[in-house]
């Protein structure tokens, strides 16, 4: 019970890498807000309740509030929403995103600012309210409060083809970054996820890796698998935890060693 009595945000936790990591934290004790456009998981299946069924049929603690994370009216109403729940915020986790491949010739500005609305002004406007609030309340212990942005190692590359998306995670990372750097002294430490290729939407026994663009990933990855959305929430759960006390400004790559070669 690593976050019992702690409250989180986790944005885009329909679905994913940010369901997993709703559900880790419940389990862990946290009171989550479970944020996204949608409560209905994207994959279908016997187990795709809502995440908040999911967490309740466990004996956890979670409420859904919809949110649009490009619009500044909805993070207003979320973070209102959490601390008339729940009397406080000690975790974000701006998880909410979409991918989008294509090169810069085939982009239009349409495309353009539906990946940096939500990517990169998505994480700006939660952090920004996120901030406001985790200022203004009293810190437990040194901390008084813990942001963790879900970035890509396509921010750290060029790769091919995904032109707007890894421009949109470049930013996000430098965006962590330069949050720590300001918001250390009052106490809020800021971090980023950055994972590889992450299995989203299906079930493990039903991916079909003669699909190009996983063998690639496959061939890229050292560790003898691709990613699940599980090993991310455990990189999360440390960056959101009391074992963080004097780590910010990093961007973690949980990325089965793709990036160290
Ligand atoms: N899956 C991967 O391989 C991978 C790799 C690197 C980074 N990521 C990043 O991890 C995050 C989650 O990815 P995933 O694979 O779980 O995706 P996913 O599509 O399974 O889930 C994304 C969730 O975000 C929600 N969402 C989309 N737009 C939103 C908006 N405007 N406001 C609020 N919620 C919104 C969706 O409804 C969905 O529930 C994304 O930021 C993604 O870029 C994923």
């Amino acid at each position: 019970m690593r976050l019992s009595g702690r409250t989180a945000i986790v944005t885009g936790a329909a679905s994913g890498i940010g369901r997993a990591i709703a559900l880790r934290f419940a389990r862990e004790g946290a009171s989550v807000v479970v944020s996204d456009i949608r409560e209905e998981p994207i994959w279908s299946g016997e187990e795709a309740v809502p995440t908040v069924t999911a967490i309740q049929q466990e004996g956890g603690t979670a409420v859904y509030q919809q949110t649009d994370v490009s619009k500044a009216q909805d993070i207003d109403a979320l973070i209102a929403r959490t601390v008339d729940e729940f009397g406080r915020l000690d975790i974000l986790v701006n998880n909410a995103g979409v991918v989008f491949s294509s090169s810069v010739l085939d982009t239009s500005e349409e495309d353009w600012d539906k990946v940096m609305d939500v990517n990169l002004r998505g994480q700006f406007l939660s952090c920004k309210r996120a901030i406001q609030q985790m200022i203004a309340q009293d810190p437990i212990g040194e901390v008084r409060g813990r942001i963790v942005n879900i970035a890509s190692q396509q921010g750290f590359i060029g790769p091919p083809n995904f032109f707007a998306y890894a421009v949109s995670k470049g930013g996000m990372i430098q965006m962590t970054r330069q949050l720590a750097v300001d918001y250390a002294q009052h106490g809020i430490l800021i971090n980023g996820v950055a994972p590889g290729r992450i299995i989203t939407g299906t079930h493990p026994g039903e991916i079909d890796m003669s699909d190009p663009v996983l063998a690639y990933s496959r061939s890229r990855t050292p560790y003898p698998r691709l990613g699940r959305p599980e090993d991310v929430a455990g990189a999360v759960l440390f960056l959101s935890s009391d074992d963080c006390t004097f780590v910010s400004g990093h961007n973690l790559p949980v990325d089965g060693g793709w990036l160290a070669y």
